[in-house]
């Protein structure tokens, strides 16, 4: 969809003779897309090894309040600069890509509405969660505000691995 290129008849290296190159519009695109995919990956990677690794093993007594604010608060900072990337390169993606029309009349532009609204539930989950476990300074203090966020952390892993479904259809190219 979003590949423009264009043919460089000009080329007669090589065994192919032509050269397929591609346009200046068509590198923007793509780099945004390559980013854009960098940080769902990073992201929601993140958000399921906090989820499916380090929760647990607080609960097990070994992880310190201490190195749970660390990690509360660089899963918190990539939340944020993954908002601006989100915002920037998949706002650019479903500009070029979609009208106001597709996004809501087709299922491929409802799968990145759906992208939209899950990102958000999952930006407001992770933040809320990730404020409640910095505020512990003492081991009785963490588990209890593990404990208070248990369903919490739950329903964000859940919403990332429907977010990664959801990436996943649009990469098959299902639709409806
Ligand atoms: C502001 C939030 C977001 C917006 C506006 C957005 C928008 C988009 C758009 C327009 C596309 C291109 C769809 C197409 O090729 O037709 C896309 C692709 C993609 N998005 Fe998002 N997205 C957002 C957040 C996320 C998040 C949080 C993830 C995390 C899993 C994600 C993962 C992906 C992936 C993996 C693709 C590539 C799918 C493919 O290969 O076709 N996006 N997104």
């Amino acid at each position: 969809m979003f590949a423009k290129y264009r043919i460089d008849t000009s080329s007669t290296d090589g065994i192919y003779g032509a050269v397929v190159q591609p346009s200046a519009m068509s590198v923007i695109d793509s780099v945004m897309q390559v980013v854009h995919v960098l940080f769902a990956g990073l992201w929601t990677g993140s958000v399921l090894f906090v989820v499916g690794a380090v929760l647990p093993a607080s609960t097990a007594g070994t992880i310190s309040p201490d190195a749970m604010t660390a990690i509360s608060n660089r899963l918190s900072w990539l939340t944020r600069i993954s908002a601006l990337v989100f915002v920037a390169t998949g706002g650019h993606l479903a500009g070029t890509g979609y009208t106001v029309g597709s996004l809501f009349g087709t299922g491929r532009g409802q799968l990145v509405v759906a992208m939209l609204v899950l990102w958000f539930v999952l930006t407001g989950l992770v933040e809320v969660g990730s404020k409640r476990l910095r505020g512990a300074s003492t081991v009785a203090d963490l588990e209890a505000a593990i404990a208070s966020t248990r369903s919490l952390w739950l329903a964000a892993g859940g919403v990332a691995v429907v977010l990664l479904v959801d990436a996943g259809l649009l990469a098959a190219g299902v639709t409806w």
